[in-house]
């Protein structure tokens, strides 16, 4: 089998220090890459590096290897040019089809997906020239990964850090399996992981959802073009391009998701959010009792809140045609199996799609905790479609496939 040919653009930023990470991610994960640093980029690290790490060449200019006309080959025969980091100047040299290097070339004569993550301070990131470049460059097709915030160079912190390098390979990885470009322009907003209701400042109430089913939708829609805010109480790493906003109980994921939802085409709500919290939550350690009886009311759901704003707030603010999805983790008992409860729940809630998982004991190999999921996917108008046990991006992609069929059209 061929290895997918990848070109792995450089441009001069502090962040190619972790191109170097990205470029041993591809190759790992048998990718043929050929780096191509502009003269900047080698100014912060140098060719010996990318040599070495991709057993192959490199070069900045036109100049070298004339003979194998490298100024059009490497871009006619990539599968995946991916530029990391896209320093503003990159940006609007790629915007404007300058080619006075060979990467500005490479960028002219690929015809295969161009993936860019940015990454610059947040001034330059701001700036209208560069809006106007990404959105040029976003027309045309190229997928213009929105950089992290966080530290940045210096004492500085703000939007503009370049994405985790395994974060950035999983969504080249996508982009290279044939991910379709659907979800450009559209703004999703996914909830994942399960809530801690707080008993005491060391004490909660929870439950196993990892986080990692939220965090596979979270990927795959950022990797169909989509703006996404992961809502998420989880502590795994950032998806490349999404953006998350932190929580802990279930009263702040309801605050963050209603928020975010408002300007939302798509909300998952993936998160296992605890129906009960503590009616108290102490302020000191709770001392121990030969007994304890703990009194819990109900937390509001989220998701039907959802459905009612829906239904309710037809005004320009909220999108028209929003899409609605849940989940349902379920064991099956004495009045109904898996699929009746979650015909019933999805009645119930009024969601659009409704993603039921039977759930056991621990070593059950779908649902939580694990890197595998099976699941059957309900929609609202009586449809259904059988996941079997597969990946949970797999899982993930299933489901935007669907959601993406019920988007209203741009
Ligand atoms: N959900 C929510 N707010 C809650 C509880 C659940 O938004 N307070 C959402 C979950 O994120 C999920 C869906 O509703 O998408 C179904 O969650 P589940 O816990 O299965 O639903 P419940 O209505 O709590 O049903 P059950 O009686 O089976 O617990």
């Amino acid at each position: 089998m061929t290895r997918p040919r990848v070109v792995l653009g450089v441009a001069g930023g502090i962040a190619a220090y972790k191109a170097v990470e990205l470029l041993r991610q591809l190759t790992e994960t048998g990718h043929d890459v050929t780096v191509v640093p502009t003269r900047a980029a080698l100014a912060f690290v140098g060719a010996p590096t990318w040599a070495a790490l991709s057993g192959k060449p490199v070069a900045d200019d036109v100049w070298t290897d004339v003979h194998e006309v490298p100024h059009v080959r490497l871009g006619q025969a990539a599968d995946l040019v991916v530029v990391a980091p896209a320093t503003a100047d990159l940006l609007a040299k790629a915007a404007h089809g300058l080619a006075d290097d060979l990467l500005g070339n490479v960028l002219l004569t690929a015809r295969c997906p161009v993936v860019m993550a940015p990454a610059m301070h947040t001034e330059m990131w701001e700036h209208p020239a560069t809006r106007a470049n990404v959105a040029l460059l976003r027309a045309r097709g190229v997928l213009v990964v929105e950089p992290a915030v966080g530290r940045l160079t210096g004492a500085d912190s703000g939007k503009g850090r370049l994405p985790d390098p395994v974060e950035l390979a999983a969504l080249c990885r996508q982009v290279l399996a044939g991910t379709p470009q659907d979800l450009v322009g559209r703004r999703v907003v996914v909830s994942a992981g399960g809530t801690r209701e707080h008993l005491d400042p060391v004490r909660f109430l929870g439950n196993r959802s990892s986080g990692k089913q939220g965090y596979a939708l979270a990927r795959a829609a950022a990797a169909r073009g989509a703006e996404v805010v992961l809502v998420s109480t989880a502590t795994l790493p950032d998806p490349a391009g999404v953006t998350v906003r932190r929580v802990v109980s279930a009263l702040e994921l309801r605050d963050a998701v209603l928020a975010e939802a408002k300007e939302a085409d798509v909300v998952v709500m993936a998160a296992a959010v605890a129906d009960y919290r503590p009616v108290e939550r102490l302020t000191t350690k709770r001392k121990k009792t030969s007994s304890m009886t703990v009194e819990l009311v109900q937390n509001p759901d989220v998701l039907a809140e959802l459905v009612a704003l829906r239904a309710r707030d037809q005004t320009a603010a909220r999108r028209p045609g929003q899409v609605l999805v849940g989940f349902a983790a379920e064991t099956g008992d004495a009045d109904a199996g898996v699929l009746g409860h979650g015909r019933a729940k999805l009645a119930r809630k009024g969601c659009d799609l409704l993603v039921v998982n039977e759930v056991g004991e621990t070593g059950h190999p779908t649902g939580f905790e694990g890197d595998q999921n099976a699941a059957t996917v309900l929609a609202a108008d009586g449809s259904s479609v059988d996941v079997p046990l597969g990946s949970k991006d797999a899982l993930a992609a299933v489901v935007l496939d669907l959601v993406a069929a019920r988007l209203p059209l741009a």
